[in-house]
């Protein structure tokens, strides 16, 4: 489905958030009317939560009261995003269907009285799920409100039932083809697991001690395969009748349930929520992080933000304030890494409910409100950005990220815990971003001759096929950085033998890893060029490669632990210890001026965002964000949409959007 329909249909880029009106009455939806019109909103998500309302009873519907919203919100000039509620059964469905209530690892069913408490692999859930989403499509699939179709919310509940049992079993067949070739996967020759019928295996639940490593790495791939179903059952029930693109709201979070790859090739457009966890530059570099990731999962194209919060998020066990000026930052922020609008959870701020202190567009305090005046802000400049609508960014840039070598690093047993998939990709990326590139995130699979330079943080599994692909990068003329713990096993967790990391990537890297010997905790090493590391360390030969910095402590003094390989036309990095965060900076630079990458804008002090987006037809824009508190002269002033003038300097903390065509 073409995504430019959406913003074809809004007359721009997208401006507006969750609308839950049946919590309040007639003379608020008046008001929301108007204020709505005052923040420029053109886009709604409607009904996120709504089962209960929508089918009181099995099988009955009550679609009255939302026929009434999506006239009003259509006579209002808004657009609906609609969503199916099967995020949250009502409480007569789980009363019906008990055995479609989640069961934990360690044994105990939920009970409803939340949210997010369905089994979604209990067959009587993805019945009721399909018939809503059926039946909703059926009613409003051709709706002139409708702009686009939501289904369910932040896919997030795991279940080990006896049903997911079942399922599990089907998958492993399916995978496996036999007992015989699951047993030698799983390795279960150790510790006397060797299963002898498929009914013997169950789910990852609470054991004694470390649990199978192949049984784990499998159920995560299992749950991700399971959602995406159920996501496809409720998809394809509203594309029988209707076309309008179909999406569902990603979590981006820093764990990993689903693959999300996976899911960018079957939503019509990515989008995602982005709640950042801390204040300051930390939320503009997670804004970028997971604006990256999801314009990646995306294929490079448009992608929506569908959720953040307005003044405050949870963040640490305690609600965090936003700065003034945060709103009109981060939503750009996601605008320039590619996101065709900004919206919020949600427009206006509960007075009852589990969430009445989570933000909102128009706070309790109402329309009179620093929150509701910068929020009308935002929508008048996001409404001045139209004509970026349908232009897409681009990275010389990319960063390895792979689902199953992050599933496989959150599986217990490994030889260190400060082993962390997220920690060190988030960390590529932020040297990256401090650095003033623009980043991709890109799969070990993914055809990678675009990018100049490529950094491997964290690939513990890595399939043949991804270490020939790396090889033949760097053979084409590519500048490779692979990180310690990386290429150690195969797609079946079993550990690469004859010496690490994965034999073809090693002939690019030019070197053999023969011992892993993590570093004592607190333990601070200083390598030969005068850097220090932690956490790690291996010991390893060349086999081709230059020693660009060696250790110089205990038995490992004189080896090599910084390498570089002049392979075929490019170059193979490997770095075998953990950079302090000054040496992993100095080191990402080296690797950005020895490929060639130049930043988006040369000239910009540190602190200093900017981004371009492209237009197929040679049109281009550079979106600035100024994180300093201090005023920042342009390299090159520019036409700013934001204030429809010419710019010279961005103010303290201040944004802009330059015509750079
Ligand atoms: C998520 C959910 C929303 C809301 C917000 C705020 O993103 O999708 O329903 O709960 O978090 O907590």
């Amino acid at each position: 489905m073409d995504i430019r329909r959406l913003t074809d249909r809004l007359g721009g880029l997208a401006f507006g958030g969750d609308y839950n009106p049946e919590q309040w009455d007639e003379q608020v939806w008046k008001q929301d009317d108007e204020l709505m019109r005052r923040a420029r909103v053109n886009l709604a998500t409607v009904g996120v939560f709504s089962w209960a309302l929508l089918e009181p009873e099995e099988g009955r519907y009550d679609f009255d009261w939302l026929d009434a919203h999506l006239d009003r919100l259509h006579a209002n000039g808004v657009a609906v995003d609609l969503a199916t509620p099967t995020a949250s059964p009502p409480p007569w469905f789980t009363l019906a269907h008990p055995d479609a209530l989640p069961v934990r690892p360690d044994g105990t069913r939920l009970t409803h009285g939340s949210r997010d408490t369905y089994c979604l692999t209990a067959p009587a859930y993805r019945r009721a799920a399909r018939r809503i989403a059926g039946a909703l499509a059926e009613r409003y699939g051709d709706h002139p409100a409708l702009a686009l179709w939501h289904v369910h919310n932040e896919y997030v509940t795991l279940c080990l039932c006896d049903h997911t049992a079942a399922a599990f079993r089907v998958w492993l067949r399916a995978r496996h083809g036999s007992l015989d070739a699951l047993n030698e996967a799983w390795g279960t020759a150790f510790w006397s697991q060797r299963y002898t019928s498929w009914e013997q295996i169950l789910p990852p639940r609470d054991s004694q001690w470390h649990r199978n490593p192949g049984q784990a790495l499998d159920f995560s791939r299992f749950w991700s395969d399971e959602t995406l179903a159920a996501y496809r059952e409720q998809r394809d029930a509203i594309r029988a009748h209707s076309d309008r693109p179909v999406t569902t709201n990603l979590m981006v979070p820093s764990y990993q349930n689903l693959d999300l790859w996976a899911f960018g090739r079957e939503v019509d457009l990515v989008s995602i929520d982005h709640y950042p966890g801390a204040p300051g530059v930390d939320a503009a570099a997670h804004a970028a992080f997971d604006a990256d990731r999801a314009r990646s999962f995306a294929g490079g194209g448009p992608w929506l933000l569908m959720e953040q919060g307005t003044n405050t998020v949870y963040a640490g066990g305690r609600v965090l304030a936003k700065e003034p000026g945060d709103i009109l930052r981060h939503s750009l922020a996601h605008i320039a890494r590619g996101s065709e609008g900004a919206l919020f959870f949600q427009w206006r701020q509960s007075r009852a409910g589990a969430e009445q202190w989570h933000s909102a567009m128009v706070p309790h305090a109402g329309a009179d409100s620093r929150t509701f005046r910068e929020v009308t802000a935002t929508g008048e400049a996001v409404a001045r950005l139209g004509e970026l609508a349908g232009s897409t960014v681009r990275a010389e840039v990319a960063v390895l990220h792979d689902s199953d070598a992050w599933w496989a690093m959150d599986i217990d047993g490994l030889p260190s815990s400060e082993l962390d998939y997220f920690a060190a990709l988030s960390r590529a990326h932020r040297a990256l971003w401090e650095a003033g590139r623009t980043v991709d995130f890109a799969h070990p699979e993914h055809d990678l001759s675009r990018y100049r330079l490529v950094i491997a943080p964290a690939l513990f599994l890595l399939t043949d096929a991804g270490a020939g692909n790396l090889r033949r990068y760097v053979a084409a003329g590519g500048t490779l950085l692979v990180q310690h713990f990386s290429g150690m096993v195969n797609e079946r967790l079993h550990a690469r033998l004859g010496g690490y990391p994965a034999a073809p990537l090693r002939e690019a890297l030019g070197i053999r890893v023969e011992e892993y010997r993590p570093l004592r905790q607190d333990e601070q090493i200083t390598l030969s060029d005068g850097s220090t590391a932690d956490s790690w360390s291996e010991s390893l030969s060349t086999e081709g490669a230059e020693t660009l910095a060696a250790y110089t402590h205990g038995m490992l003094a004189g080896s090599p632990a910084l390498t570089r390989h002049d392979f075929g036309s490019g170059y193979g990095w490997y770095l075998s210890t953990r950079l302090d965060d000054t040496g992993y900076a100095a080191l990402v630079g080296r690797l950005l001026t020895e490929a060639g990458v130049a930043p988006e804008l040369p000239g910009l002090p540190p602190g200093v965002e900017a981004v371009a987006r492209h237009a197929p037809d040679g049109r281009r824009w550079l979106l600035l964000l100024n994180h300093r508190d201090d005023a920042v002269p342009l390299p090159r002033p520019g036409h700013d949409l934001l204030t429809d003038g010419p710019l010279r300097e961005l103010p303290p903390g201040g944004c802009a959007v330059l015509r750079a065509h």
